[in-house]
């Protein structure tokens, strides 16, 4: 089923603070699109109001998945849904083995009775781990325990290559990444693009969109999308920085939920 993926003034707040403050952005499987704007502005906020992380209030709007009501369902609904994020900062975890989280979060996706064979699941990852140049130790290792930066972000794609998922919210996964790792890490995205899959990837950078080209981008400042536009948008941002867009609109402080 191709994806269609609708967010219609989606609010959310932390503790009692709104953040977002109403975004609307709608994507269609096989499309990429990325959202840039500067520090503090809710990209990550709206990437976890996404998830459904229990810390974010969603305060209004609607999010749909395929028609969908996204908002009523719990996180792992969510992932079951098909919705995958990897996040700006993965959680290190203690005690579970890559290779134990990872054959859990695929068999979370499926009905029980019809979980993936160690076998199928070994064979797979090691397939995966091998296109993303990982070393094989990265499988018995804890959870991102003691992974550098870099690693963590490859593990990031890893998860997203073996869950399959069909909306993919990438945030920041260039940060960290040496050149090299930058385009492994892209050719794993390129290689996902599907009409059956959408991209949302939040990022700071044209490099990364030098190598994932989107179709949208989008800024976002004060909690909103303030301006949307295709691959020219990112480079001219990359070249003049956010100042001109703070003038085009007005805006003083792009930051949002610093107020008293
Ligand atoms: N858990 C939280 N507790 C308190 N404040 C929060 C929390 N999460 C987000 N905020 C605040 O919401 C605002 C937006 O944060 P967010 O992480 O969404 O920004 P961002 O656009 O992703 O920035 P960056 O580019 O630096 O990653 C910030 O002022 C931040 O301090
Ligand atoms: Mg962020």
């Amino acid at each position: 089923m191709a994806t269609n993926f609708v967010i219609e003034g989606l609010k959310a707040e932390i503790e009692g603070k709104e953040i977002l403050k109403g975004i609307n952005l709608s994507m269609k499987g096989g499309e990429i699109h990325a959202i840039m704007g500067p520090n503090g502005t809710g990209k990550s906020t709206l990437a976890s109001a996404l998830m459904g992380h229990p810390k974010y209030e969603v305060t209004g709007g609607s999010v749909t998945l395929n028609g969908e009501d996204v908002l009523e369902m719990e996180v792992d609904e969510r992932a079951r849904a098909g919705m995958f994020l990897a996040m700006q900062y993965p959680s290190e975890i203690a005690g579970v083995t890559n290779s134990d989280f990872l054959r859990s979060a695929i068999n979370a996706r499926r009905e029980e009775g019809s979980e993936i064979s160690l076998i199928k699941f070994i064979r797979q990852m090691e397939g995966k781990m091998k296109e993303l140049e990982m070393n094989p130790e990265f499988a018995h290792r804890y959870l991102n325990e003691g992974f550098s930066g870099g690693e963590k972000k490859r593990n990031e794609i890893l998860q997203m290559m073996l869950l399959d998922p069909s909306l993919v919210i990438l945030d920041e996964i260039d940060s960290g990444l040496d050149i090299d790792a930058l385009r492994i890490v892209a050719n794993g995205v390129n290689a996902m693009k599907s009409e059956d899959r959408g991209f949302l990837i939040i990022t700071h950078y044209q490099r990364l969109l030098n190598y994932i080209k989107p179709d949208f981008v989008h800024v976002m400042m004060q909690g909103r999308i303030v301006k949307s536009g295709g691959p020219e948008l990112a480079e001219r941002l990359e070249a003049e920085g956010y100042d001109w867009v703070k003038e085009e609109l007005g805006i003083e402080d792009e930051t949002v939920g610093q107020e008293a």
